[in-house]
């Protein structure tokens, strides 16, 4: 493989959104996953830069090509300077959202890929950071 695949997209128009899934899924082909995961890891795509643009407005996604102890896999992290979320916890596991609705975008998130890490600040921002590796 020729050098680390990685690529950076801003977020802050509805048609970045597709061009986030779809560059997403496009490095997921590219990397080796199935049909399978590729489409996990658009979903994934999706739902977190509907996050960015619903939530804060703004913000963008990096995604690259992992390679750890032979494996490869593949990272996407999501950053935006927005109001962050006071309660990350009620946030990922969709309880207790503050419109009363269930959410389910963060939960769904979080089954779909091996890693989910979330760090949010009230009135700084979130930054969200999933793997996924390739089975072997
Ligand atoms: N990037 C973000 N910035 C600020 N708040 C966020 C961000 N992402 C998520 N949140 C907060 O976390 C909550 C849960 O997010 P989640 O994606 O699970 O649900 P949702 O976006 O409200 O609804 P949906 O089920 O349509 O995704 C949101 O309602 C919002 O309050
Ligand atoms: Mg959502």
């Amino acid at each position: 493989m020729g050098p680390t695949p990685s690529i950076s997209i801003t977020i802050q128009d509805e048609p970045d959104v597709v061009i986030a899934r779809t560059e997403a899924k496009y490095l997921a082909r590219e990397i080796g996953f199935d049909q399978v995961d590729q489409s996990r890891i658009a979903t994934v795509a999706s739902e977190l830069a509907v996050n960015v643009l619903r939530h804060a407005h703004q913000g963008v996604m990096r995604a690259s090509l992992l390679q750890q102890n032979g494996l490869f896999g593949l990272e996407i992290v999501f950053q935006d300077q927005g109001p962050g979320i006071p309660d990350v916890e009620s946030a990922v596991n969709g309880t207790s959202p503050p419109n009363g609705k269930n959410s389910l975008g963060l939960s769904a998130t979080k089954i779909l890929v091996d890693e989910f890490e979330i760090e949010s600040q009230v009135g700084q921002g979130t930054t969200v950071v999933i793997r996924k590796w390739m089975r072997c």
